[in-house]
């Protein structure tokens, strides 16, 4: 099967009776792979330095003999009671109300600890060494999603010692501290490093540059510790590749920079009911492009999760949709959470695939089935997309600690142009800042607060050699150091734009806000916006229709070299942004899908040339054309002209006819 589907399985939390069942069962459910071991450390290290690893051996054997494969994880997101009782705070993390985090639950460590790295790396060795040429296990995980419950800022004295020194090493000079901070303002100029804290507990807002750099630590600190624990498995691993389950939404890690020191990239799969089918597309999309490569899903919800604000159980149909999305979108491998629903422990109302009494039920058959589905699929790759979408998580950092208007938060620059981008069921690579745009026809850069003389040239160089590129409103207003540019936003990109920023606002709700193309089209706007003074070989695409602002722009296009490059100082609502960004496909060339709202469309390569995912997140049956004869290697349906899907119905079309892969023209 190219497609692998499997789950989390925790013999430590089984009667060992049981193990050869869950196996037998989980071969029955058509699932290749088990996932073991990232909360287990307490019983595999009952105390310190005594190692019990021959349960999990055994474990592994039973899985193994049914014919599943293991994945591995260290179990470091789970320190065991002896070990935070002897370290106590020299490991505890210190919350920012300067409240020592206490033992009890999960995750409870300070990323900096030496001590918790020695014991950490102990246990990691000892598996490695035991397990790291096993031929039943395909790969490890490090730790457990990093970052999750707000642990990537501590601020424990170590920590607060360890930013000094971060910044020793980053300023050398603390005049140069001085200077990137802007230490001017309230009189914050520091006259000694020891005078430096982290920005916690504060009376008002934090230095913007403080603030910056130690979100910068913070994560680092985090891939810090995960990179230590790479290079110690690899001396221990034969043909296994390392990887780490990321979360969507974990704001304050830069997943880019931890994923460099990995074979793969992970993702944890979950559908909360505050996010959208786009929403995930997009961290999918994220995932993929962290390695430029397929990932698997190390975690996915098979029935209800229990941490969202309220947890409805996916509909009859929505978990086989949610792990094609994930396919659709990289995935080489779907592992489900958990195998069974707990019965003991903190996440006892989180479903399983099989519920409490880990009979079969509804979910376990549906995977079954889609399991047997999967089974004929060929290999899947993927190609490169024909739009880039850059995402950077400094820029989301200083985006977030400056807000203007208290509901834009950092995704209010990027969500509406995705979302319309995926609408379009053109295919879209979610990119880090310093990824390669070669190729792409469109580079949408949406808001990139912080711009360095660096990133301005690769933008401009991209333009000038063809690229069409997109900016949206706070482009280039501030320096790496997050202080504004001398010169005014957006800073370096001020030529490249054609455009200077008079002046900005947050208005509110209270003032009118529409924006008319040059077409006709008009559209409400809102959140923030800019007045634009363009140059004078610059285009003005789209014009503020009321307040004192109306007839002046509110988009700016420019010509520039080979390409074009689009200026937007106003947000818009999503209706506004694919309008606009209807304008830059038309200009690249790339049509759209036609189809009903709430289809996603999306294209992986194989042998048999290119398959398209098509996917009904809706509640409703929908009637889709299309423009090529096709089979659904799904079902194995034929489908010429008219596909029909039923609610959160899904289909992977081959064309039989055409060489065109133009699906829902
Ligand atoms: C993930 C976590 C799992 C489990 C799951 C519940 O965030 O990695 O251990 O807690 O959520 O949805
Ligand atoms: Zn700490």
């Amino acid at each position: 099967m190219s497609v692998k589907l499997g789950a989390a399985y925790y013999p430590e939390q089984v009667p060992r009776e049981r193990w050869a069942a869950d196996a037998a069962m989980m071969r029955e459910a058509g699932f290749g792979v088990a996932r073991l071991g990232e909360f287990g450390w307490a019983f595999l290290e009952p105390e310190i330095g005594r190692f019990d690893l021959d349960w999990l051996d055994e474990a592994i054997a039973v899985l193994a003999t049914a014919g599943l494969r293991v994945v591995l994880c260290t179990p470091t997101a789970a320190p065991p009671a002896w070990l935070t009782t002897r370290l106590g705070t020299e490991v505890l993390p210190v919350g920012a109300d300067g409240r020592t985090r206490q033992p009890g639950s999960r995750r409870h460590y300070c990323p900096t600890s030496e001590a918790y790295q020695t014991h950490a790396l102990r246990v990691v060795a000892a598996l490695g060494d035991r397990f790291g040429k096993h031929p039943a296990v395909v790969g490890w995980q490090i730790d457990n999603e990093l970052g999750c419950h707000d642990t990537v800022r501590c601020y424990c004295p170590r920590c607060a010692e360890r930013f000094r020194a971060y910044l020793r090493h980053r300023y050398e000079a603390l005049e140069s501290l001085n200077q990137a901070w802007g230490t001017a303002v309230w009189s914050q100029r520091y006259s000694a490093w020891e005078e430096v804290l982290p920005p916690a507990n504060l009376v008002y807002r934090p230095n913007p540059g403080h603030w910056l750099d130690w979100c910068r630590f913070s994560s680092f600190n985090v891939e810090r510790f995960l990179q230590l624990q790479v290079a110690l498995l690899r001396k221990h691993t034969d043909g296994h590749w390392i990887a780490h389950n990321f979360m969507g939404r974990c704001d304050q890690l830069d997943h880019a920079a931890l994923a460099r020191h990995l074979d793969l990239a992970g993702y944890d799969h979950y559908a909360p009911p505050d996010t959208s089918p786009g929403d995930r597309a997009f961290e999918l999309d994220r995932i993929r492009g962290l390695l430029g490569k397929s990932f698997w899903v190390l975690e996915q919800q098979a029935a209800q999760i229990d941490w969202g604000t309220c947890n409805p159980l996916p509909r009859p149909g929505e978990a086989r949709l949610m792990t094609l999305q994930a396919v659709a979108h990289g995935a080489d491998a779907v592992l489900y959470w958990p195998w069974r629903a707990p019965v003991i422990g903190a996440e006892q109302l989180h479903g399983g695939v099989l519920p409490h009494d880990g009979r079969p039920g509804r979910t376990f058959h549906e995977l079954q089935a889609l399991a047997a589905e999967l089974a004929d699929l060929p290999p899947l790759g993927h190609g490169q997309a024909p739009i880039a979408f850059l995402r950077g998580e400094a820029d989301r950092w200083a985006l977030d600690g400056q807000r203007l208007d208290e509901s834009l938060g950092p995704d209010a620059y990027d969500r509406d142009l995705y979302q319309a981008l995926w609408g379009t069921g053109l295919d879209v690579d979610v990119l880090p800042l310093e990824a390669d745009l070669a190729g792409y026809r469109v580079v949408v850069a949406a808001t990139r607060y912080l711009v360095g003389a660096d990133l301005a040239a690769r933008l401009e160089r991209y333009v000038q050699g063809g690229g069409l590129l997109v900016l949206g409103p706070r482009s280039g207003t501030k320096t790496p150091d997050n202080q504004v540019w001398q010169e005014g936003p957006p800073g370096p990109l001020s030529a490249l734009c054609g455009v200077r920023v008079l002046e900005f606002e947050a208005p509110g709700s209270s003032y009118p806000q529409s924006i008319g193309f040059d077409d006709g089209a008009w559209f409400a706007a809102g959140g923030w916006r800019e007045r634009l003074e363009p140059a004078a070989d610059a285009e003005v695409v789209a014009r503020y229709l009321d307040d004192f602002l109306a007839g002046e722009a509110a988009i700016v296009s420019r010509l520039h070299g080979e390409g074009r490059v689009w200026y937007s100082g106003v947000l818009g609502g999503f209706d506004f942004a694919d309008h606009f960004l209807r304008l830059v496909l038309a200009e690249a060339g790339l049509t759209p899908m036609v189809a009903p709202s709430g289809i996603e469309r999306r294209t992986r390569q194989s042998a048999q040339g290119p398959l398209h995912f098509v996917l009904n997140h809706t509640a409703e049956r929908k009637a889709i054309s299309v423009d090529e004869d096709g089979v659904d290697l799904l079902t194995g349906a034929p489908c010429s002209g008219i596909l029909e899907l039923p609610p959160y119905g899904a289909a992977i079309l081959a064309a039989t006819r055409s060489a065109s892969p133009g699906v829902l023209p």
